[in-house]
């Protein structure tokens, strides 16, 4: 399905992402895990194609991702939408506008220009919202929402575009650990309810462990480990962070704390009306 093959960029001497290979075969929820500067940023800008690649190659179901230009470019770019750690929100426009927004590339300019959207297109926004349990917030300033709510509203805005990729750049980095929770939770979902593929660069194991089928480390710009949450042993984890005898779990993890069943059953009851 996706096929990255020895891709690598070097930002002068700097080679931020080293020969690169990752195979996918089917939808699966994969989070990369690193330390700062290992090169997970640059590995999801080069898959949308925000960032060029040096050399090496991706490809999506037999196309060349690396080698599209111009309308198929961006064809491709709406088919792998990109959520990232501070959500990119418009703050003063509202909160559907917002979602509304990632219709962009679809629609002409003229259409833009006079903020006209299609009635449909509006009534999809605000499924999207209701789905992620923000639909009362349709009509706010993306600015008088919560963090965790701003990042459901770019996941709803990323989902208007229909995308077969969800990519995420720290989308958690940002959030109190119950609204990080409730943000990966909509992410799972969505890749488990609408089988989307999402790859998520992760600054924490546990929410690897916790919501991946698959993780990927990465140190120096090179793939180290790719395997299921359960192979990430703490030895592997010391390899991946370049951490000495005094690595410890929580160094590298900000826990999700457990929430009690009651408090878990009303933020999900909240959540997804
Ligand atoms: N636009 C850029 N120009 C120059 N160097 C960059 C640029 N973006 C990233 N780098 C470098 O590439 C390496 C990997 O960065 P990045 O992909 O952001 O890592 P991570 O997301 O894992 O923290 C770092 O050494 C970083 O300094
Ligand atoms: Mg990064």
């Amino acid at each position: 399905m996706l096929r990255i093959e020895k891709l690598t960029k070097a930002f002068g001497q700097n080679v931020a992402v080293d020969a690169a290979n990752v195979e996918v075969d089917k939808p699966q929820m994969i989070g990369i895990i690193g330390r700062s500067g290992a090169g997970k940023s640059t590995l999801l800008r080069m898959l949308n194609r925000l960032t060029d690649h040096t050399s090496g190659a991706i490809h999506f179901e037999g196309q060349e991702i690396t080698a599209l230009k111009g309308a198929a470019k961006r064809e491709w770019q709406s088919q792998c939408a990109m959520i990232f750690q501070q959500f990119n929100l418009v703050p003063r426009m509202d909160v559907v506008s917002n979602v509304l927004h990632g219709t962009l590339n679809r629609r002409s300019t003229l259409a833009t220009l006079f903020n006209l959207y299609p009635t449909e297109d509006i009534h999809r926004a605000i499924d999207i919202l209701d789905r992620l349990g923000i639909a009362e917030h349709a009509p706010k300033r993306a600015e008088a929402l919560s963090g965790g709510q701003q990042q459901r509203v770019a996941i709803a805005r990323a989902l208007m575009q229909n995308p077969r990729i969800i990519l995420a750049d720290e989308p958690i980095a940002s959030l109190d650990p119950m609204n990080a929770q409730v943000v990966m939770q909509a992410l799972r979902r969505i890749h488990e309810e609408d089988g989307r593929m999402v790859i998520a660069n992760l600054h924490t194991l546990d929410t690897a462990r916790r919501y991946c089928d698959r993780v990927i480390g990465m140190r120096a710009g090179r793939i180290v480990f790719d395997a299921d949450p359960s192979k990430l042993t703490t030895s592997m984890a010391r390899e991946i962070y370049g951490a000495g005898a005094e690595f410890s779990e929580s160094a590298t993890s900000t826990e999700i704390e457990t929430l009690d069943a009651t408090e878990k059953a009303k933020m999900e009851a909240e959540a997804y009306v």
